[in-house]
């Protein structure tokens, strides 16, 4: 049976550790979550895969990492500063801060089982709240010396254009891609690591001749909904597209589309937005940008020192590519795994078996050696031996692990979704064979241990 709550996957989380509500020990800090030992594993699981898919398999991508602090005029010329806001309301009897669209998903301050407004308390009017958080840049703290955390990975990508064509000589249409942190001041974080303040966002910016553009983002989406069921597992039943109303879109976007996943408790929410962004960002970054002739609409800048252009030479003119954008988030991705991989089945002596059928690739823990006897030196020496050679042949995890009984330790490894238990016995000691248990069959196999590389290696 799938995961039928979202307490179901948060538990396990908690009891395996793969994710941890952060600063816990001092009462947390609301929108704030912790990567364990098997989180931390998992994450760089699916942000591996995500790289390989849309960098190192595509001929057209490259991929950056930029700063998280940037000049201030990045994201008054982005828009941000003006419009990456919510819309707030205060309780005025519970005295509680909720947001305005999303009434119908918080509970009220006095009475949780209504949404606030359904209460005797009166609600003020709305105002916008921008989400993007302030920090000190430098040691003297006067009002100009901050620095936004950004809000999202996609500016860096816009400022370093004219970096990466000239330093790759690429032609268009060609992308750019990167993952990395960003900061919203969310003013209702919930739902576990679904909406958090300091989350994790896989990003590429795709820049396409205009009209190109609208093609193009429907090849994208396509290509991405293709890769969360076949690389990550998740159901294409339990995937919907949205199509953003016209009046709804954000400042920079002529189409957006977003890809829903059926969370448990949440039902289906976002998980990968893409955006056509049209030439508003290279356009709203560059220098003297009322020459261009833009589609989008603009603030005049004269503080950028370039102009974000393409040189076509089949026409000899500059262009002000559009953009295509996918951005996820990692978290959520990581959210929608676990939630794709959690079941629960009954075995036929009764018992609950939990166990996660992640794709093996994403699996934070490809191989757990255990040996039958932990009292017998020889066969605790083989399995760690068997350790060590698989390590030396693949950049992958594999533990030894002889803190329980068999039984309890393939319950473990099944909850934490290893695809490979290997068992080592006396018989190993003769005939120099292990055996190998499957995850979703619980089918056990004898093989040689010279053989077990290349038997996982196929496999994961
Ligand atoms: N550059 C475009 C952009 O940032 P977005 O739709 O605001 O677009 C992209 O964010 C993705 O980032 C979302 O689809 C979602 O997966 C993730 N995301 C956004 N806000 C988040 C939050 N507060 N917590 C967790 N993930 C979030």
């Amino acid at each position: 049976m799938a995961a039928q709550t979202l307490e179901q996957i948060i538990n396990l989380c908690k009891r395996r550790g793969f994710i941890f509500p952060g600063s816990e020990i001092y009462g947390g800090l609301q929108g704030t979550y912790d990567y364990g030992p098997l989180g931390v594993e998992l994450k760089n699981n699916l942000k591996r895969l995500w790289w390989k898919h849309n960098v190192y398999e595509r001929d057209d991508v490259e991929g950056i990492e930029t700063a998280i602090l940037m000049n201030k005029n990045v994201w008054k010329y982005s828009g941000h500063e003006e419009t990456f806001t919510d819309p707030l309301v205060d309780c005025k009897t519970c005295k509680g801060r909720f947001r305005e669209d999303k009434l119908a998903d918080a509970p009220c301050g006095l009475h949780p089982k209504l949404h606030p407004g359904e209460c005797e308390g009166q609600l003020t009017e709305p105002r916008a709240f921008n989400l993007m958080f302030k920090t000190q840049v430098g040691p003297v703290a006067d009002p100009d010396s901050f620095a936004y955390l950004r809000p999202e990975t996609a500016q860096g990508m816009f400022v370093n254009f004219s970096n990466v064509l000239n330093s790759t000589n690429r032609k268009l249409p060609f992308g750019i891609a990167q993952i990395g942190k960003s900061f919203r001041n969310e003013i209702t974080p919930r739902n576990f690591i679904f909406r958090v303040r300091e989350l994790e966002q896989m990003e590429m910016e795709y820049f396409v001749m205009p009209g190109d553009d609208e093609r193009i983002h429907e090849e994208w989406i396509q290509d991405h909904v293709n890769w969360w069921v076949n690389d990550i597992g998740l159901a294409r039943e339990d995937i919907q597209l949205h199509e953003h109303e016209k009046a709804k879109l954000s400042h920079y976007s002529k189409r957006t589309v977003d890809i829903l996943y059926k969370f448990p408790t949440l039902g289906f929410d976002e998980l990968e937005g893409f955006a056509n962004r049209t030439d508003y960002d290279l356009g709203s970054h560059s220098r003297s940008n009322d020459t261009l002739g833009l589609t989008a609409r603009v603030t005049k800048n004269e503080h950028s020192t370039e102009k974000l252009t393409y040189f076509d030479h089949t026409t000899n003119k500059h262009v002000v590519p559009f953009v295509v954008e996918p951005a996820a988030g990692v978290d959520r991705g990581c959210l929608a795994a676990l939630c794709a991989a959690y079941n629960e089945e009954t075995l036929e002596n009764g018992e609950t078996r939990i166990v996660l059928k992640l794709k093996p690739a994403l699996a934070p823990i490809k191989v757990a050696i255990l040996p039958l006897k932990k009292n017998e030196p020889r066969i605790v020496e083989l399995a760690k031996s068997i350790k060590r050679t698989l390590l030396a042949k693949g950049d992958m995890r594999a533990v030894y692990d002889d803190t329980a009984g068999i039984g309890k330790l393939y319950r473990r490894q099944d909850e934490v979704g290893t695809p490979f238990c290997v068992t080592v016995d006396f018989t190993s000691l003769d005939d120099g064979t292990v055996t190998v248990r499957d995850r979703d069959t619980m089918a056990q196999q004898r093989i040689a241990i010279a053989d077990l590389w290349s038997y996982v290696r196929e496999r994961i």
